[in-house]
């Protein structure tokens, strides 16, 4: 019913309105007495096979909602109820910003993908966490923090900082999000040094507190194999619990659509099915040259229970999904939980 019915008709409007129009319209329809049980009995697959602890976290199963869709956190218990094992929020910057002028998002149908320039638009960690203290439900929640654009990049952890602090009580791990193509110069912040430092002040603020949250380190997937190593290094270094691989690709290959068409589309991260065979390319060697020892969350272009499937034998623990549900519907989450079910019998 998704994809003959309800995405021709999605597909018809703005991608960033109909995302809109959707969460008001799921906010409201989950009041309806009934409909909640309905939805996780249609979508849930509650089998024990299917759990997994992974960076000392029980997850009920390994699938989760990558960064970008409920930036906000608003609809974090709602959508937990189409069967995801985590949900991660943000990217939450300090401060609200608007990001980049719309139109930001476009898709690509024929590729299955989605080019996206939003720019961290978020409305800041003040009503993400006010959000996230009401939360009674039993989905995990990890909260992908980042910089204001107007945050220079000399100050950027201040930023981090203040997003460790700010969510530390209403997640249960972060994500540190210096992969995004959308801030200037945002990804420098992936270099060596600027890292290093980063994530070792952000551990600091981790060892001080009680009881230590993971920390991973979310990455793009145009980074080569040196920095790839590099990352290794700092990540054994610090000693943050993993990584998220990976974000989207500045790259425009494996697009079949004409140059001009591309370039009407302007700047911005590509994601879906053409990002699949790099983002797991990325996974493989890491998982390879760190001796499968860093817990890695595989993203990018997963849309069937195949695409899943070879995410985690490259060396992934955990998956996410964004364009996959664009494109399959609600229904891809139960796909590859069945799959994933057979696959342990
Ligand atoms: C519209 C859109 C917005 C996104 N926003 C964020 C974000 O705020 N933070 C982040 O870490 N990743 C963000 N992402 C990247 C996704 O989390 C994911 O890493 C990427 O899209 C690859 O997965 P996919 O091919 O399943 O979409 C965004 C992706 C899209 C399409």
């Amino acid at each position: 019913m998704y994809k003959s019915i309800i995405r021709p008709l999605f597909f018809l409007f703005q991608p960033e309105f109909i995302h809109k129009i959707t969460f008001t319209f799921l906010k409201i329809i989950f009041f309806v007495p009934g409909f909640r049980v309905l939805i996780s009995k249609i979508y849930n697959k509650n089998n024990k096979a299917l759990n997994c602890t992974v960076f000392g976290i029980d997850f009920k199963n390994p699938i989760g909602l990558a960064a970008g869709f409920d930036k906000n956190a608003e609809l974090y218990d709602e959508l937990s109820a189409f069967g995801f094992g985590f949900i991660e929020i943000g990217t939450l910057t300090p401060e609200p910003q608007p990001g980049n002028p719309t139109p930001r998002v476009f898709r690509i149908p024929v590729d299955k993908g989605l080019i996206n320039r939003m720019g961290f638009n978020n409305e800041g960690l003040k009503r993400a966490v006010n959000r996230l203290k009401k939360n009674r439900s039993q989905v995990i929640i990890g909260g992908n923090i980042g910089k204001n654009k107007i945050t220079p990049n000399e100050d950027a952890i201040l930023d981090y900082e203040k997003g460790f602090i700010a969510l530390y009580d209403v997640v249960e791990y972060f994500v540190v999000n210096v992969s995004s193509p959308n801030t200037p110069n945002l990804r420098a912040l992936q270099e060596k040094d600027p890292l290093k430092k980063l994530l070792s002040r952000l551990q600091v603020l981790n060892s001080e507190k009680v009881i230590r949250k993971p920390i991973l380190l979310k990455i793009a997937p145009d980074l080569t194999n040196e920095q790839l190593d590099d990352i290794i290094e700092i990540v054994f270094e610090t000693k943050i619990d993993g990584i998220v691989a990976t974000n989207t690709t500045i790259s425009r290959e494996g697009l079949s659509i004409s140059e001009a068409e591309i370039d009407k589309m302007g700047t911005g991260g590509l994601s879906g099915s053409p990002l699949k065979e790099r983002s797991t390319e990325v996974i493989r060697y890491l998982s390879q040259k760190s001796d499968k020892k860093i817990p890695i969350i595989g993203v990018g272009g997963i849309m069937t229970a195949k695409d899943a499937i070879e995410k985690l034998e490259a060396g992934a623990s955990l998956i996410q999904v964004y364009t996959g549900f664009i494109y399959e519907g609600p229904g891809i989450v139960k796909n590859i939980n069945q799959e994933l079910e057979k696959r342990a019998l």
